[in-house]
C-alpha cells in the first residue's frame, strides 16, 4: 500500500552526500555565479567556451542582441565569427582525450531481453559513415533532413551525421500521424526522410515505414518530392544479416518477422545497412559559423500551425552542455537516464547533446514505463545502476497509482539526482518521487523550460538549492525571469502573472523556420523588451518561482503541448461538424486533457459512434497522444455579441462548475444551461 506522504516540511535541503562532490555546493556560490552570468555574460560564457573545440575563435562581440521590437527586428547572436562543429565536440574531442572506449549509450529495448551498447569511438565511426552516406545522397550544408525514428541508437547516429555535415535535422516524434509528419516535411521542404521499419512500444507494434509512406504520398500530392527514404532495419530479420558478436548489439532477441509487413518503393527507399556497407568511417567535420542553424524542431502554435523552432550552433552547444553539467551535477562516473523520446526537445538536449558533449554514459530506452509491468523504470535503474534519472510528472503519477512495491523491490541506492520536466508537478507526486523513488536520499530537480529555450531556464541545482515541492525554484545562469501583469508592469511578490525573460541566454531559439515575423509576434510583441514564455507563474516571498501553466490556448497533456486550434481544425475536418471549441480539463494522471464541444451540421445526430469517429479524426490528424478525453454536443457555443467564443465559460462547463461569473456579454445566455445539461456523465 502507498503510504501517505502528504505531511512534510515545506523545504528540503540538498542531500549532504551530494554536497561534497557537487559543482555548486551552496546558495552563496550559486548567487555569485548567477550574478556574474547576468552582469557579464561575455566573461561567464567565455570562460565556459574555453572547454570546447573551436576551429576559429570569436572575432566580434561575444553577445549582440535586440530583444525590443520597438528598436527593430529581434536578433540574438552569440560568439560571432567563431567556427565549430557540435558533432566534433560531442565525439571526436572525447575520443582524442582518452574516452574512446567509454560507453556513450546503453540501449535498453522495449523487451527486457533486448539491449546493446556503443562506445564513443564506435559511435564516431558510425556517425562518420552515415555522414558520408548523407553526402552521397546529395545532402549539403543547410539542407533539412526529416528523422522519424524510434528510440534506437541509429536515431542519434542520424542526428549527429546531420550535425557533422552542417545539415539541419528536423526530428518528428514517432507518435505523430502521417498527416503531421507530412506537414512538417512540407514546411521544411525536406528531400530526405530517415526512418526505421517498425517498433514495439509496450504491446503495440507501430509500422513506421507505412506512416512514412503515407506522409511521402501526401507531400507528393502537394507538389513536393521526397527523393530518399532511408530505412533502418530494426525489427525485420534478414537472411544475410549476421549479428555481430562483439559490438554489443543484442537486438534480435524479439524480431517479429511474421507480424510486420512493409512495402517498398525503389529507388526511393533504401536500407540503411546497405547504404553504409563498405563506406569509409572517416568524414571531416564541416566547420560552421556560430550562428549557422543547428536544427529545427516543431512545437505546437496557438494558431494551430506548428512552428519550426530553430536553434543555432555555438549558443545551443554551450547551453545544452552547461545545463546538463550543473542541473544534474554531472560527474564522469555517472550513468544518466533521461526517459524522454529524442523526438521532443527533452530528448534532443538531455538524451543526446547535453550528455554527449559532456562525455557521459547514458541510456536510450525504447520502451514505456508500464511494460512489461509498472516496475520497469526501477528494474532498469537497478540493472544499470543509474545515478541521475530524469522523467515527466505524468509518468510519476502513473507509477504512483500502482503502489510502492513496484518501486521498493528494486535497488535504487545508486540514484543521486531525480529530475522532472514537462509540466507543473503537483506536491503529492513530488513527495512520492522524493520519499519512495529517491528514498529521501536523492535531490529532486523540477526543471522548467521549453522547446524554445533550448535547455533548463528555471531549475534547482542539486547540491545547492533547498527545494519546495512544486516549485522550479530559481533561474539558471544567464536567465533573468520577471513576472508581469497584463499591463506589462512588474508584479509584487506572490501574485500570479506572465513569466517573461529580460535578456538572452545562449540556448534561446533564434527564429521560427521560414517565418521570422511569427517569431517576433509570438514571443516578443505582447511585452516589448522581453521574451514571453506563454506561461503563468508567481514568485513567493522567499524568491521561489512557481509555474502555474499556460495562459494561452495551449493544453499540456502528459507534458506534450497541444494547440486547441489544431484539435478544433481536426474536428471541423469531419463531415458532421460545423464548429468546435476545445478547452483544457484537469486530469489526475495527464495533468491536463482536452474537452471538446462540437456543433453538428443539420441532419447529423450526436451518438456514441460519432464520438469515437471524432476522436479518431484527431488521432489521424495529429497522433494518438492527442486523442481527446471528453467530447460533448454543443447545439450552440457561448459567444459574445462580436462572435468571440468565451472559453472561460466553456472551461467551467467542462468541470461542471456552475460558478461561471459574469456572462452578460453573451449574445445568448440560454446556451450555457443547455451545455450544462448535455455534459457527459463521466466528465
Ligand atoms: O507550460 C510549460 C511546460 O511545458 C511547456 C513547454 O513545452 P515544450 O516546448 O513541449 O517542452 C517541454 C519540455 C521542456 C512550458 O511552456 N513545462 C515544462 N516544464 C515545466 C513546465 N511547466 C511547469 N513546470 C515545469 N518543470
Amino acid at each position: 500500500m502507498a503510504e501517505n506522504h502528504n505531511i512534510s516540511p515545506a523545504i528540503f535541503p540538498p542531500p549532504e552526500t551530494l554536497q561534497n562532490e557537487a559543482h555548486v555546493k551552496s546558495m552563496e556560490q550559486y548567487r555569485d555565479m548567477y550574478k556574474h552570468s547576468v552582469e557579464d555574460p561575455d566573461g561567464f560564457w567565455g570562460d565556459i567556451a574555453r572547454e570546447f573545440h573551436w576551429a576559429s575563435p570569436p572575432t566580434g562581440k561575444f553577445l549582440e542582441y535586440n530583444f525590443d521590437v520597438r528598436n527593430g527586428s529581434i536578433f540574438i547572436k552569440w560568439m560571432q565569427g567563431s567556427k565549430t562543429n557540435v558533432c566534433y565536440n560531442a565525439l571526436d574531442r572525447h575520443v582524442k582525450n582518452g574516452l574512446a572506449d567509454k560507453i556513450a549509450f546503453y540501449w535498453e529495448g522495449n523487451d527486457p531481453h533486448d539491449s546493446g551498447h556503443i562506445t564513443y569511438s564506435q559511435l564516431l565511426d558510425k556517425v562518420c559513415q552515415f555522414a558520408n552516406v548523407l553526402k552521397s545522397l546529395g545532402v549539403q550544408k543547410g539542407d533539412r533532413v526529416a528523422i522519424y525514428m524510434p528510440m534506437i541508437i541509429e536515431i542519434t547516429v542520424a542526428l549527429l551525421a546531420c550535425v557533422r555535415i552542417g545539415a539541419m535535422h528536423s526530428i518528428v516524434f514517432g507518435g505523430f500521424s502521417a498527416d503531421s509528419l507530412a506537414d512538417r516535411i512540407l514546411d521544411a521542404k525536406c528531400a530526405i526522410v530517415i526512418t526505421a521499419d517498425g517498433v514495439w512500444r509496450g504491446n503495440k507494434l507501430l509500422n513506421l515505414k507505412d506512416i512514412v509512406d503515407s506522409a511521402v504520398k501526401k507531400c507528393h500530392a502537394e507538389g513536393h518530392t521526397v527523393e530518399h527514404v532511408v530505412v533502418a532495419r530494426h525489427l525485420l530479420p534478414s537472411e544475410e544479416y549476421v549479428v555481430p558478436e562483439d559490438d554489443g548489439d543484442h537486438r534480435p532477441a524479439r524480431r517479429p518477422s511474421h507480424v510486420l509487413k512493409i512495402s517498398w518503393s525503389s529507388p526511393r527507399d533504401k536500407w540503411w545497412h546497405e547504404l553504409v556497407a563498405g563506406v569509409s568511417t572517416s568524414c571531416d567535420p564541416e566547420w560552421l559559423d556560430a550562428e549557422d542553424p543547428l536544427f529545427m524542431l516543431y512545437t505546437s502554435g496557438s494558431t494551430g500551425k506548428p512552428k519550426g523552432v530553430l536553434h543555432t550552433q555555438a549558443g545551443y552547444m554551450l547551453y545544452a552542455a552547461t545545463t546538463f553539467k550543473y542541473d544534474f551535477d554531472y560527474q564522469p562516473d555517472d550513468i544518466f537516464w533521461c526517459t524522454a523520446d529524442v523526438g521532443w526537445i527533452t530528448g534532443h538536449t538531455y538524451v543526446t547533446y547535453g550528455p554527449l558533449i559532456n562525455g557521459s554514459t547514458s541510456l536510450i530506452f525504447e520502451g514505456i514505463p508500464t511494460f512489461p509491468d509498472p516496475g520497469r523504470f526501477w528494474a532498469v535503474v537497478e540493472k544499470y545502476k543509474v545515478t541521475k534519472f530524469y522523467t515527466a510528472p505524468t509518468a510519476i503519477r502513473t507509477l504512483m497509482g500502482f503502489g510502492d512495491d513496484y518501486v521498493t523491490k528494486y535497488n535504487r541506492s545508486s540514484l543521486k539526482v531525480i529530475g522532472t520536466v514537462g509540466e507543473p508537478i503537483n506536491p503529492e507526486a513530488w513527495l512520492w518521487y522524493y520519499n519512495v523513488v529517491g528514498n529521501k536520499k536523492a535531490a529532486v530537480v523540477d526543471t522548467f523550460w521549453q522547446t524554445e529555450t533550448g535547455g533548463h531556464v528555471i531549475t534547482p541545482l542539486p547540491g545547492a538549492t533547498p527545494t519546495k515541492p512544486g516549485s522550479a525554484t530559481f533561474p539558471f545562469f544567464g536567465v533573468v525571469p520577471v513576472i508581469l501583469n497584463e499591463e506589462g508592469k512588474e508584479i509584487e511578490d506572490d501574485q500570479e502573472g506572465y513569466i517573461v525573460f529580460k535578456q538572452p541566454w545562449p540556448g534561446i531559439m533564434r527564429t521560427v523556420y521560414g517565418d521570422h515575423q511569427r517569431f517576433e509576434t509570438t514571443y516578443f510583441k505582447k511585452f516589448p523588451g522581453y521574451y514571453c514564455t506563454g506561461d503563468g507563474g508567481r514568485r513567493d516571498s522567499d524568491g521561489y518561482l512557481w509555474i502555474t501553466g499556460r495562459i494561452d490556448d495551449m493544453v499540456n497533456v502528459s507534458g506534450h503541448l497541444l494547440s486547441t486550434a489544431e484539435i478544433e481544425s481536426a474536428l471541423v475536418g469531419h463531415p458532421a461538424v460545423t464548429e468546435a471549441a476545445v478547452v483544457s480539463h484537469p486530469h489526475p494522471i495527464k495533468g491536463e486533457c482536452t474537452y471538446c464541444f462540437v456543433t453538428l451540421k443539420q441532419g447529423y445526430t450526436y451518438s456514441e459512434e460519432l464520438t469515437l469517429e471524432l476522436k479518431q479524426a484527431v488521432r489521424t490528424k495529429i497522433g494518438p497522444f492527442a486523442t481527446p478525453d471528453y467530447m460533448q454536443e454543443a447545439p450552440g457555443l457561448p459567444k459574445t455579441r462580436s462572435g468571440k467564443i468565451m472559453r472561460r465559460v466553456l472551461r467551467k462547463i467542462a468541470v461542471g462548475d456552475h460558478n461561471i461569473g459574469d456572462v452578460t456579454t453573451l449574445a445568448d445566455e440560454s446556451v450555457v444551461d443547455l451545455l450544462f445539461k448535455l455534459r457527459p456523465t463521466d466528465a
